[in-house]
């Protein structure tokens, strides 16, 4: 296995998570680690398994992980018995290294190049996406005994990232498409859909499921009885402290019943968080390098910017409430990323005290579409490191 690019502090004592304990951790590692780092905390990753397992056990797993891909974090899920959702060859070939099955992994890219496709049935990865009939021409051709499951387009609705315009089949065509996969060789087991990412909105969910049960109940009257409901990721998590409008038991709640109501119970449903397994894990911790005074407000230059872990802000379109070690009186103020870039800017409203250079500036529920996505040398500054605890 390759060496892991993080360090584990401690996995023995057990850590207090509340803002005192949070604070209490970034002291500690400030001790030991130079900033900008982001912490990635397994007890997290585990509390947010165990309530997805809890609330929704009719749904088996697979870990996105474009969320993050952090060995750690897949090895960790590993150990849980999760699947994992991957978008190349690339990814799988992470996943199966660090000891996932190829059963347990779910190629969920509708758009595969014939190489990825190629490497997937050379490691037996057996189960894909699919949206369109060139994708079914390629797969037949160099895989064909893939399971393929349609991919179809639903409604993103108030999703903060919607993942139906890139993708998806229209509904109507679904039956057309399972019928040409099943006429080409291969096996159409099942539907799949992407409400869109951080869906606070369960409705599209319980569309998203009424759609399937119709194109389930299609497929069953045309002789290509369906086995699988891939549900997607889309479940959300809070990112500012009492955020109100997010309560995922009660969503949970909702699909199941949904579930219950439209499907017989011999039907297999899995899913695919991303955000939901991996974003409470994450604190990410910057320093304040420089300051200036400019357009009525103080600005405050961090170590950690834009092109770097805070790369969620442009591809994940999030918004990050940011927290400071200091108390007292807070100042609207302005925050920016360490580059020349003046798109490098991460807050014009941020609500915070008086800082100098050296002060701690950091972010909570950060974990997932952070340091994923983030440039490895931009102007010549690195991401955070990694520091798993
Ligand atoms: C196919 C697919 N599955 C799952 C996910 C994970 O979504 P989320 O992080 O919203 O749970 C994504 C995100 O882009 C995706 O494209």
């Amino acid at each position: 296995m390759p060496a892991l690019p993080s360090e584990v502090l401690s996995d023995k004592k057990p850590l207090r998570f509340d803002s005192k304990g949070i604070e209490n951790l970034i002291r500690a590692a400030l001790r030991k680690h130079r900033t900008p780092y982001l912490i990635l905390r397994k007890s997290q990753l585990l509390k947010q398994y165990r309530r997805f397992r809890k609330a929704l056990p009719e749904a088996l797993p697979f870990y996105a992980i474009k969320a993050n891909p952090h060995p750690r974090i897949i090895q960790t899920f590993i150990q849980q018995g999760s699947g994992f959702d991957v978008a190349s060859a690339a990814e799988m070939r992470l996943v199966l290294g660090l000891g996932a099955k190829p059963e347990k992994i779910i190629f969920a890219n509708t758009i595969k190049s014939v190489e990825d496709i190629i490497a997937a049935r050379k490691c037996r990865v057996n189960l894909m996406t699919f949206d369109n009939e060139p994708e079914l021409y390629k797969i037949s051709e160099h895989y064909p005994s893939a399971q393929v499951l349609l991919r179809i387009k639903v409604d993103n609705h108030r999703s903060v990232v919607n993942l139906s315009l890139k993708f998806g089949a229209d509904a109507e065509n679904a039956f057309p498409m399972i019928r040409k996969a099943h006429s080409l060789g291969l096996k159409p087991i099942g539907i799949s859909f992407h409400v869109g990412s951080q869906s606070k909105n369960v409705d599209n969910y319980l569309q998203a499921l009424t759609l399937s049960a119709r194109i389930f109940k299609q497929s069953r009257e045309g002789g290509i009885p369906l086995k699988i409901v891939d549900i997607g990721g889309g479940f959300p998590i809070p990112h500012f402290d009492g955020e109100v409008d997010i309560n995922f038991e009660r969503m949970a709640t909702e699909i199941q019943k949904q579930i219950h109501r439209l499907f017989d119970s011999k039907i297999t449903f899995i899913a695919e968080p991303g955000r939901f397994f991996a974003g409470p894990a994450g604190i990410l911790v910057t320093q304040v390098i420089g300051r200036a005074f400019r357009n009525n407000k103080n600005y405050y230059y961090l170590n950690d910017g834009v092109y770097q872990d805070f790369s969620g802000m442009v591809f994940d379109h999030c918004k990050y409430e940011f927290k400071t070690l200091r108390r007292g009186q807070k100042f609207l103020s302005a925050l920016a990323g360490p580059t020349c870039d003046s798109f490098d800017t991460l807050s014009l409203d941020a609500e915070i005290p008086e800082l100098y250079v050296n002060d701690v500036v950091y972010v909570k529920n950060i974990g997932a579409y952070s340091s994923a996505s983030a440039v490895s040398g931009f102007n010549g500054f690195p991401p955070a490191k990694i520091i798993f605890v």
